[in-house]
């Protein structure tokens, strides 16, 4: 399987530690779930899930580590309402041969999820990436083709039919310049695969809301003026599309997006939900005190954009700590993207994000 997981763990160095003792020192108690007053009495300190209000705070997870790392399950279950399945959902993961389904991973995700009391987002059923070898590197009719993605949505949105919140049923169909994204979909059912698979994602599970997820969709731009078209034409033509995921894989070393709430506000005007499926904010490293100190007026500038949204129903992290995070594979030279960071202590951002939703 295809995983690009990091595992190594990366300490900061002991000047960027020192100068940002006194951010970790104010929020480890969130950690422990409990903080302390002026006169040292150690008061309940409400998690992130409590303080997220009427939206749900998120983030992925990926299966495995649910049996490696009991610190990792603790705070999981404790500060998120809502969390994703990073990989375990995947095709490649579901149904590695075809016509054979393997639940194993996806079950056990669910399971920790209702344990907990959390949402689930399921992602993904349609995408060019990780999708098993044989499927990828066959060769199909498009009546073929088109029969395999029908009976792969339907045999899993079905297993999980009334346990999912939404479903990313297409995820990054469009190129920067606002075409279609070239995949054996496109490729072989031509652009009418988008609203097919909404179609049949929702004979099987009517309930759950039914989102396109992309990114570099925050601000206004080709993309996004591409995602408001498409969302536009498939609600015009009945699709059952309710909900646009602006995935939001940030980079400290370019401008926040700025436009990001008034970009939402538009798909929304449209009569969709939005979220924010994949926060994350990558910083060059090592990390210092000040890019970690830049990274947490992004994820603060971030969930306040969500906030400013009525129809933002809530933001979901990339993974929260650092010592899981796809990004240092994915963007070699950066990393340092999460809440947390490889010892599992919240970095500012933590309590950035708190200040967000509070509207602080
Ligand atoms: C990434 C996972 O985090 C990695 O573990 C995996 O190796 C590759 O995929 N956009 C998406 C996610 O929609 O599914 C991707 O997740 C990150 C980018």
């Amino acid at each position: 399987m295809l995983h690009l997981r990091n595992t190594r763990s990366r300490r900061l160095p002991v000047a960027s530690l020192a100068a940002s003792l006194a951010a970790i020192v104010a929020i480890a108690g969130s950690l422990a779930g409990c903080s302390s007053t002026p006169g040292g009495t150690p008061t309940p300190a409400p998690a992130l899930r409590a303080v997220s209000g009427s939206r749900y705070f998120g983030t992925a997870v990926d299966e495995p580590q649910l049996d490696l790392d009991a610190t990792y399950s603790a705070i999981l279950g404790s500060q998120f309402s809502s969390v994703t399945a990073e990989n375990s959902m995947k095709w490649t993961s579901t149904e590695p041969t075809k016509g054979t389904f393997d639940w194993s991973m996806a079950d056990k995700f669910v399971a920790f999820a209702q344990a907990h009391g959390q949402k689930i987002h399921g992602h993904n059923l349609v995408w060019h990436n990780q999708l098993p070898s044989w499927l990828d590197a066959g060769s199909f009719s498009k009546t073929e083709l088109s029969d395999l993605l029908q009976g792969h949505i339907t045999a899993e949105v079905g297993r999980y039919a009334g346990k999912i919140a939404a479903w990313d049923v297409v995820n990054e169909p469009l190129n920067e310049d606002g075409t279609m994204r070239d995949s054996i979909w496109l490729e072989n059912l031509g652009q009418g695969y988008i609203a097919d698979a909404l179609k049949w994602a929702h004979a099987a599970d009517p309930a759950a809301k039914l989102y396109i997820n992309d990114y570099n969709l925050e601000s206004v731009g080709p993309k996004s003026d591409a995602m408001y078209d498409l969302a536009k034409s498939l609600k015009a033509a009945g699709a059952p599309l309710d909900g646009i995921g602006f995935q939001g894989h940030l980079d400290t070393t370019y401008p926040f997006p700025s436009d990001w709430a008034k970009n939402m506000q538009r798909f929304a005007d449209l009569g969709l939900e939005v979220a924010i499926t994949e926060l994350d904010v990558r910083v060059n490293v090592p990390a210092d005190a000040a890019a970690l100190a830049s990274q947490a007026g992004y994820y603060k500038d971030a969930v306040s954009a969500c906030v400013a949204v009525s129809r933002c129903v809530g933001v979901t992290v990339w993974e929260f700590t650092d010592k899981y995070s796809w990004v240092p594979t994915a963007f070699p030279g950066e990393g340092a993207a999460c809440l947390y960071d490889s010892d599992m202590a919240p970095k500012p951002a933590f309590a950035a994000v708190e200040q967000a939703f509070l509207g602080k």
